[in-house]
């Protein structure tokens, strides 16, 4: 894979972009023209504008300065081997950023777009290396959410953005979250409510043959298995060698945590759960404090626990568990939580985006509960964390 130069990222050192943040609520599905013109011209002036977009909130900057792009990096404290996503309001758009576009990205994008799917396509030069990470493809999406889309209508810009949270912290999904982690560090934060997926956008890089899926997201698999027959999924966790951009970035295990360690565990059956409970219990009794994150369905189970338990919703509604998920690690988080206990989903459709969240919040501890379970293990596992 060809590296371009790479200019800008975070190094310790550096003094952080700092701004008094500005907050303005607006109608979801009709956003005030005069906030989102202060917004656009804020971009223009290579400052950082946070949004809502169906999946989560985004961290804006021009995709054409590597100034502006270089200030996300530093406020998200992102490695600079972390490519950026570029934001569209129109298909058109993707001209502007990207070359040798293959016809499938035009039928996905006519097919998906504006939606929660991400292409990877060969890099035009008018994009930021920094953008790229020096890699020479570019990430684009057509955000399905009335406030990205007119801001990046009304600015004329493609608008490169991450997550608005620090790296390595679960997404935002909803304004405070942004707040939370970047105040005073973002021009203005454009407040429109909840996320309604509330799970980031699928990946499917088109350069890769055949193509090739580097992160499950909103959109359903099954969707693109029906146009792309061979549809390839990445090796999901990719160890990184600093400093060298991965075939597959942002990849890392240790993503989207809370700051308690989060344990998952597969469970098929109702003395599974007693095991859980029973590990809930133990733990409590050795003065952990306990966060369960589970299902309406699965809650009576540790009801008479003194645990904090994190609603999930019913296992029947999967997209509410995904729109839930990360806003209740960050109140668990919020609540400082020893240690997090979450039974996975089953991996199919959106299970399967969800199971990957947690899989790296978890960084791979997974435990299989229809087997018996050692709890002095699991304590000594936290103990040893704790030191
Ligand atoms: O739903 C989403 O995709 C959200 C909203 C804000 O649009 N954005 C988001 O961005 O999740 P972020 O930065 O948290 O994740 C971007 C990921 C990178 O970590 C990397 O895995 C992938 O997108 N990516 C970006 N550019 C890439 C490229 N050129 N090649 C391969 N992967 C790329
Ligand atoms: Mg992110």
């Amino acid at each position: 894979m060809k590296r371009l130069p790479c200019w800008s990222g975070w190094r310790k050192d550096n003094p952080v972009y700092s701004v008094q943040t500005r907050i303005f609520t607006l109608d979801p599905q009709n956003p005030d023209p005069a906030v989102i013109v202060q917004a656009a011209e804020r971009l223009h002036a290579d400052g950082l504008v946070a949004f809502p977009t169906e999946t989560v909130y985004g961290l804006g900057a021009n995709a054409f300065s590597a100034v502006a792009v270089g200030r996300i990096f530093e406020v998200k404290k992102r490695p600079f081997y972390d490519p950026v996503i570029v934001h569209l309001s129109d298909i058109s758009q993707i001209e502007q950023v990207a070359r040798d576009i293959p016809s499938l990205a035009y039928e996905l994008a006519q097919a998906y777009w504006p939606g929660p799917l991400t292409l990877v396509l060969k890099k035009g030069p008018q994009v930021a290396p920094n953008v790229s990470a020096g890699l020479d493809t570019v990430a684009v999406r057509m955000p399905n959410h009335r406030i990205p889309l007119a801001l990046v209508e009304t600015s004329g810009l493609p608008v490169a953005a991450p997550s608005a949270n620090l790296f390595t912290r679960p997404s935002p999904t909803s304004a405070r979250h942004v707040l939370e982690d970047l105040n005073g560090h973002v021009d203005i934060i454009l407040d429109g409510g909840d996320c309604p997926i509330g799970l980031e956008s699928t990946i499917l890089d088109l350069t890769a043959s055949p193509p090739t899926v580097l992160r499950h997201g909103g959109l359903d698999l099954d969707l693109l298995r029906e146009r792309i027959p061979h549809l390839q999924i990445a090796r999901r966790y990719v160890q990184t060698d600093e400093g060298l951009p991965m075939s597959a970035p942002g990849m890392l295990a240790k993503h989207y945590s809370p700051k308690a360690p989060l344990l998952l565990f597969t469970a098929q059956t109702d003395a599974a759960l007693t095991r859980l409970r029973d590990l809930a219990s133990a733990l409590a009794g050795r003065g952990f404090k306990v966060g369960v994150m589970t299902t309406m369905e699965d809650a009576r189970h540790f009801s008479d626990l003194n645990l904090e338990i994190a609603d999930l919703g019913s296992a029947a509604d999967l997209p509410q568990i995904g729109r839930r998920l990360f806003a209740q690690m960050r109140r668990l988080d919020s609540l400082r939580v020893d240690v997090i206990l979450v039974r996975a989903p089953a991996q199919e459709g959106l299970g399967l985006t969800i199971w990957d969240r947690l899989f790296r919040a978890a960084e791979g501890k997974v435990f299989d509960l229809d087997k018996p379970l050692e709890a002095e293990e699991i304590i000594s596992l936290l103990v040893k964390k704790e030191e």
